[in-house]
């Protein structure tokens, strides 16, 4: 996840292009750079590493002058933050400048390609390869250079790309990363969000996917790849300047529930191509002969990425067939865990630099265990430490509750049961098959379940002064209730605890009274009937009840109800349900956090409480 913009009018393009940034941080800060083309055709670049100040700074010491220019904010992926794998990526001839969001998958194939014609290359991203590849294709029309460079790539990308040789203009296209174009007065403006311009216009044109935006000062056009023209109608934002940094969201935790749809696509970008296709995870620094000797995987990490890891150990004995384990990073190491030979301690952080995880990762590598390490923020810590790092690629998560990050850490622990599975041949290739087909849906689950927010919000009405929760689940979704359980506790403090539903009889049957709302989760799968006996037992004590279920179920919403008891009583009213779409039970603890994440928001907001930060909390826990 990167940020860019892009300006072309009258104006002094880095001043826009920097304001821009600056509202595009969250989307990444490892480095940033602008490129500008002067009046006399010079292309000249910034670039710093770091936060965006640096950037400022360096800019008030080298000002770059010109009317048409590009930004980026970068969240490394391939390539670690330097000075030259920052963008704007300049082409061999140093004529074209390029701004990328998103991942090109053959891009390494492209590159091979590119060197075998004598072409250099300065950096190690992925993002490199368009620069020269827009070079390649130029003869005089930017826009058709562009369209021929995107026929040659696979993955997600949003480019902003300009060129010496056509002063006045800038181009732009996408295919899964976001990107609008702003519509000024003699000015016009590109961004990775509506935000980033808003404080120039309200009028933007939201591009769609494989679409090309070319822009001069006096207009846009909008084309497909194939150069037919593209109606669209101007959309205008409905929220004032002010609310830009959230995009139009109220906190950044609900921006960042509503960017799951994107993140998810990220997280499967290069690992998950087609149902035909094996999934490929890089870096995990093992040989397909270590994962085939594999005796012992254990999980370990804190807070909510335990819970991600609760379910990694879930599916990778279910599905891969390796004796598994998942430990808390605080407990692990006081437990003075056996490590016996080809055993994979697998670390999971947002952060990279929990202390209790780092120091339950130094203990199991001193044990000899192997380390692969499952986080967010490139170049940490843990990163460092680890033989093996798969990132998440969900950008900087800024509020203190995870929320997208918990997603895409669930989504990658499933790739890697999958990815073990392929190796050792415990799934067949239908069931594979089967598998791939269904994480390539994610992304449009995951929007099906935002669109139905109201209705959760609903539900958060009737249940938000409530003093306690009890979230219940069975099998693999046991850590998405524990998940939904925290979430709600971090930001409503409302008492809550997630529990197996088999451990209910054992202690928290008790806590039902009319101030204790369950949230029961019984989507359709192996485990349903038996959630159902559990729904009925907590309505036979005239509790409050929440039902996550599958759309189309007729049994839940009045399972348990007793038509005989008083109606101010629970037992007599119908379950207040959360609807989710069919999904396979295995992927399902990937979406479920989304209605749950959405369920705690509502309510945390309609109590009031400071979301973004809730009391006490961190974001990143550095001591023990
Ligand atoms: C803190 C955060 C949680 C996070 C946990 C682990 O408690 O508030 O959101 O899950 O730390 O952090 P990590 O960076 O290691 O994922």
């Amino acid at each position: 996840m990167c940020g860019i913009v892009g300006y072309v009018g009258k104006r002094q393009a880095s001043g826009i292009c920097l304001d821009g940034l600056k509202r595009l941080e969250y989307r990444g800060y490892d480095s940033a750079g602008i490129s500008v083309l002067t009046e006399d055709g010079q292309l000249n670049s910034l670039k710093t590493v770091g936060k965006l100040s640096i950037l400022c700074e360096a800019l008030q010491q080298k000002p770059l002058s010109g009317a048409l220019g590009i930004g980026h904010t970068r969240w490394a992926t391939h390539g670690r933050p330097s000075q030259e794998n920052s963008h704007p990526h300049i082409s061999g001839n140093s004529r074209i400048a390029v701004v990328h969001n998103g991942i090109i998958e053959n891009y390494q194939e492209l590159r091979e390609g590119l060197i075998r014609d004598g072409v250099k290359f300065a950096s190690q991203t992925d993002s490199e390869t368009m620069a020269h590849l827009v070079q390649k294709h130029y003869d005089g029309d930017l826009r058709e250079a562009v369209c021929r460079a995107v026929r040659e790539l696979h993955g997600a990308f949003a480019f902003g790309v300009i060129c010496a040789d056509s002063p006045g203009q800038l181009v732009a296209v996408r295919r899964f990363s976001p990107l609008v174009v702003g519509i000024g007065e003699g000015e016009n403006f590109i961004a990775s969000d509506m935000g980033a311009i808003r404080k120039e216009t309200d009028k933007v044109y939201v591009i769609d996917d494989n679409e090309v935006a070319s822009l001069t000062a006096e207009g846009v056009e909008l084309t497909g790849l194939d150069g037919a023209a593209i109606e669209r109608e101007v959309f205008v934002i409905p929220w004032p300047a002010e609310a830009a940094e959230k995009g139009g969201h109220k906190h950044f935790m609900h921006k960042e529930i509503h960017e799951q749809p994107d993140t998810i696509r990220a997280c499967l970008t290069g690992r998950v191509a087609s149902p035909d296709r094996p999934i490929m995870l890089d870096g995990l620094g093992l040989s397909e002969d270590e994962i085939r000797n594999m005796r012992r995987v254990v999980f370990t990490a804190c807070g909510t990425a335990y819970h991600a890891g609760m379910t990694g150990r879930f599916l990778m004995e279910k599905l891969a067939r390796i004796p598994s384990e998942v430990d808390l990073a605080a407990e692990l190491r006081d437990r003075d865990p056996m490590v016996l030979d080809h055993t994979l301690c697998v670390v999971i952080s947002q952060s990279g630099e929990t202390a209790d995880t780092l120091a339950a990762l130094r203990s199991m590598k001193e044990k000899g265990a192997k380390i692969l390490a499952v986080l967010n923020v490139v170049d940490s810590s843990i990163a460092r430490e680890s033989d093996g790092v798969i990132y998440i690629q969900a950008g900087p998560e800024i509020g203190v509750a995870s929320t997208k990050c918990y997603t895409s850490q669930t989504l990658t622990l499933t790739m890697l049961a999958l990815y073990f599975s392929q190796v050792r041949g415990t799934l067949t290739e239908d069931e594979l098959r089967s598998y791939r087909q269904e994480l390539l849906r994610l992304p449009e689950s995951a929007k099906v379940l935002l669109a139905r927010e109201d209705a959760i919000r609903e539900v958060a009405l009737k249940h938000y002064e409530r003093t306690d929760a009890l979230y219940l689940a069975r099998g693999v979704n046991v850590p998405s209730a524990m998940e939904g359980a925290l979430k709600m506790k971090e930001i409503s403090y409302i008492h809550a605890e997630g529990y197996s539903a088999g451990e209910m009889k054992h202690g928290p049957i008790a806590l039902i009274e009319p101030k204790c709302f369950t949230v029961a989760i019984a989507i359709a799968g192996e485990v349903y009937e038996k959630m159902i006996g559990n729904i009925m037992e907590i309505k036979a004590r005239s509790g409050p009840m929440i039902v996550v279920a599958t759309d189309g179920d007729a049994r839940i919403p009045d399972a348990g109800v007793d038509p005989h008891a008083e109606s101010d009583d629970f037992s007599a009213q119908p379950n207040d349900m959360v609807w989710v779409p069919p999904m396979p039970e295995m992927l399902s603890p990937i979406l479920l956090g989304i209605p749950l994440q959405l369920l705690s928001y509502h309510t945390a907001d309609l109590r009031g409480k400071d979301i973004d930060q809730p009391r006490n909390l961190a974001k990143t826990v550095t001591v023990e």
